[in-house]
């Protein structure tokens, strides 16, 4: 808890994690007051490998159940030019402090967002076409995956991308599969994290976490939703 920096391939975020980690009203755990590792490995993974394939300059992205935002506030640091974080009402100031402390209030946009709902829509018909979705350790209970699927269905248009990064547990696999039902297909990523990622920030160990792009799949497409994996450069775990 505290002011922690982290240094994601020469960036420097700071965050301001929370002391109070539960909801005043509900009683129940604020699990986004603080930075989970998935948080730093898709920050690493993006800032390392996918800047190479993927021009961050101008591009506006949204991060869904962004904790502490430090996949959204990297975006803004590689180039995004709008960025709009979103968690539940309880963690919007925190947010809003982590986007002060780094100085992008210019460009980065705070608003509650609870999956499924209607509750940030004018601000996305503000932000216009979106072009990446970011979200970090939100595969933990299936029954959250149908409210997930429709507001990233909501996002995603013909030009979206979306990227989730996980550690890979047991209820990975079972959350990843109820996309698949809600009609997503989805794709392991190549990553190739081991020296960048443990020599900043975290001491965890990368292979225990997988970046997955997520896919709607257009029923006219003739596509089929599933669980698929860049089979040869992967350097992860597997899905089950
Ligand atoms: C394990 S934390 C991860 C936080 C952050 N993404 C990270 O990786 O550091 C899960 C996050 O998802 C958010 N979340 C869970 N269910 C949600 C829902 N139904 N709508 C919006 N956010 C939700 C939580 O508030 C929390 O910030």
């Amino acid at each position: 808890m505290g002011i922690k920096e982290f240094d994601i391939a020469g960036n420097r975020i700071v965050i301001h994690e929370l002391e109070d980690v539960c909801d005043s009203v509900t009683g129940r755990v604020l699990t986004g007051s603080w930075v989970w590792e998935s948080a730093l490995f898709l920050s690493h993974w993006m800032s390392n490998q996918a800047q190479t394939k993927f021009d961050f300059t101008y591009k506006k992205v949204v991060e869904l159940g962004a904790g502490a935002g430090v996949p959204g506030l990297t975006a803004a640091r590689l180039g995004a030019s709008r960025v709009l974080l979103t968690d539940i009402e309880s963690l919007v100031p925190a947010l809003k402090k982590n986007v002060e402390a780094n100085g992008l209030g210019d460009r980065v946009l705070v608003s509650q967002h609870v999956w499924g709902s209607d509750d940030f829509y004018s601000q996305l018909d503000e932000l216009g076409e979106v072009d990446l979705v970011l979200v970090s350790d939100v595969f933990f209970d299936a029954a959250e995956m149908a409210a997930l699927a429709k507001t990233l269905k909501r996002l995603c248009g013909k030009g979206t991308t979306v990227w989730a990064a996980n550690e890979v547990r047991p209820l990975t696999s079972e959350c990843l599969i109820e996309l698949v039902n809600e009609g997503f297909e989805i794709v392991e990523l190549a990553t190739q994290l081991r020296e960048e990622f443990s020599d900043n920030s975290t001491s965890a160990n990368s292979e225990v976490f997988a970046v997955f792009e997520l896919v709607p799949v257009n029923e006219d497409s003739g596509r089929k939703a599933e669980v698929s994996s860049y089979i040869g450069t992967i350097d992860g775990p597997q899905l089950e």
